[in-house]
């Protein structure tokens, strides 16, 4: 109640106005009028279903927050000196929206993701509402939702999107009552036909030595769909006990895949050291094991779960682990085997071709679905206090977001980033994804020298690293071992 209390007042004052109007003087009139119409704004405000910030603060909240629509990345900035080539040639966007298939040759139910698919994010770190908004939205566009590692709750369930079950560090919905990973349970959830990909959670860019959870935001519903405490601040456990070497991880993958029925399993990670991914890549040659995709996150990326911790200079940026990974993979031999996605400030149409460009096959994006849902980057996620309804487990302010209404704004809002994506790819006079390269991507280094990403970085041929590395890579090759992440 306290938060219509401003409302309240204005509203007690007009009709104080409206009364003195007749009984002292007509010319209270002038207040009452004024003070009627602020009333009945506030009314509106209350009853609408778009803003949810003017739900929760009536009249108030107009004047603090503003709502941005996600045309840009929030918290990364723009780069003005990088830029796509188009060609004196272009092509007809294509009618169909391109799909890129996910699943190698171990898995036994490949996907068929979208370009653009919503990154993960906890039901926890956000509310039934957003979960379920995010879930509904995904089914109309057919695009992919990842559950986040906070487990697979009703509300993805409820939304009918197709999910990609994320696991981290705390088998949260996966777990024994030590904290350990619990294959029965972990198979019969993964088994489930809204599960179309499995994913464990390695690192990712916002979130040094695991995620956290703040004790405002535990719930019971929550404690329950995590087997924790309720109202005490969960941390995921910094690293995993299922793997503490390059190869052990690699054969956890395909024990996930097995458990999960041959649906496609990867790995999402912000790269540390390239030596290290590339133990990773000598175990999957060793054990002939490839994960169907790897998630490469940019530290640049956001979490909304844990009070901000200034990590974004922990791991490398989005460019420098995409390029990374996509090198070690082809060096490898294994790029065709396994997809790249990427998340890290994608938001618009040329951000997702410009990650195409560099290596990526298909993106994610938190941050701007959270914008699309509403958010107005209040910067209060840890508080349990978001005045739109989207990071909060407050029932009375999670109420306030429009399922529906944000479920649609959520569909139109990825529809619209991919076919920018593929018109912006037609101008380039490239058919589909498959047709980019760092040739397509320029970036100005100084006043008078535009080069050419693949000018200015080194792509490896594939085989090469098997074969007998290039110098710039053989001593990090020859330190990788499969068995140490050293
Ligand atoms: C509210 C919120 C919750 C998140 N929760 C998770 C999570 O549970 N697991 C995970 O791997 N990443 C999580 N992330 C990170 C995002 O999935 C993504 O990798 C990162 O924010 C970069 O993408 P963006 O720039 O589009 O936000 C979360 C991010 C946000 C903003």
């Amino acid at each position: 109640m306290r938060r219509y209390a401003p409302w309240l007042l204005v509203a007690l004052c007009a009709a104080g106005a409206l009364v003195a109007s007749s009984a002292v003087s007509g010319w209270w009139w002038c207040a009452a009028g004024p003070l009627l119409a602020l009333t009945a704004l506030g009314g509106w405000d209350v009853v609408q279903r778009r803003r949810a910030p003017l739900r929760i603060h009536p009249l108030v909240g107009r004047l603090r927050y503003r709502v941005r629509e996600p045309a840009e990345p929030i918290g990364g900035g723009r780069d003005a000196d990088e830029f796509l080539v188009p060609s004196m040639c272009p092509l007809p966007p294509p009618e169909e929206e391109p799909r890129v298939r996910v699943g190698g040759p171990e898995c036994r139910l490949p996907y068929d993701m979208a370009l653009m698919n919503v990154s993960a994010m906890s039901f926890g770190a956000l509310s039934a509402q957003a979960v379920l908004a995010l879930g509904r939205g995904a089914a109309l566009g057919r695009f992919a939702q990842d559950t986040g590692e906070g487990g697979l709750s009703d509300h993805h369930l409820r939304g009918g999107g197709d999910l990609i079950w994320e696991i981290g560090s705390g088998y949260f919905g996966c777990r024994t009552s030590d904290g350990g990973f619990e294959a029965r349970e972990f198979a019969d959830k993964a088994a489930l036909p809204e599960v179309k990909c499995v994913s464990l959670k390695v690192s990712q860019g916002a979130g040094p030595g695991g995620g956290v959870l703040p004790g405002a935001k535990v719930t019971a519903e929550i404690a329950r769909a995590r087997g924790v405490a309720e109202g005490e601040t969960v941390v995921s456990p910094p690293r995993h006990r299922v793997f503490s070497t390059p190869r052990e991880l690699v054969l956890f993958l395909a024990r996930m895949r097995e458990l999960a029925g041959g649906k496609p399993t990867g790995l999402k990670l912000c790269v540390g050291s390239r030596r290290q991914f590339l133990a990773v890549c000598k175990a999957m040659l060793a054990e002939g094991v490839t994960p169907d995709f790897v998630v490469v996150d940019g530290s640049e990326g956001g979490t909304g779960a844990g009070p901000p911790g200034g990590a974004d200079r922990l791991g490398m940026p989005l460019t420098e682990g995409l390029i990374t990974v996509h090198n070690a993979l082809v060096g490898s031999g294994l790029r065709d085997r396994v997809r790249i996605g990427a998340s890290g400030g994608i938001a618009t149409g040329s951000d997702i071709v410009r990650r195409l460009a560099q290596g990526a096959d298909y993106t994610n994006a938190a941050r701007a679905m959270m914008s699309a849902l509403g958010c107005v980057r209040a910067g209060r996620c840890h508080t349990n206090t978001c005045p739109a309804g989207v990071a909060t487990q407050d029932p009375w302010r999670a109420r306030a977001l429009d399922v529906g209404d944000k479920a649609r704004r959520i569909h139109r809002y990825q529809r619209e980033t991919v076919r920018s994506a593929v018109r912006i790819m037609a101008a380039m006079g490239v058919p589909g994804p498959g047709g980019l390269g760092p040739g397509h991507l320029l970036r100005r280094t100084d006043a008078r020298t535009v080069r050419s990403y693949a000018e200015l970085y080194e792509w490896l041929e594939p085989g090469a690293l098997t074969a007998g590395p290039p110098l710039s890579w053989a001593a990090d090759w020859a330190a990788a071992d499969p068995d140490s992440f050293g």
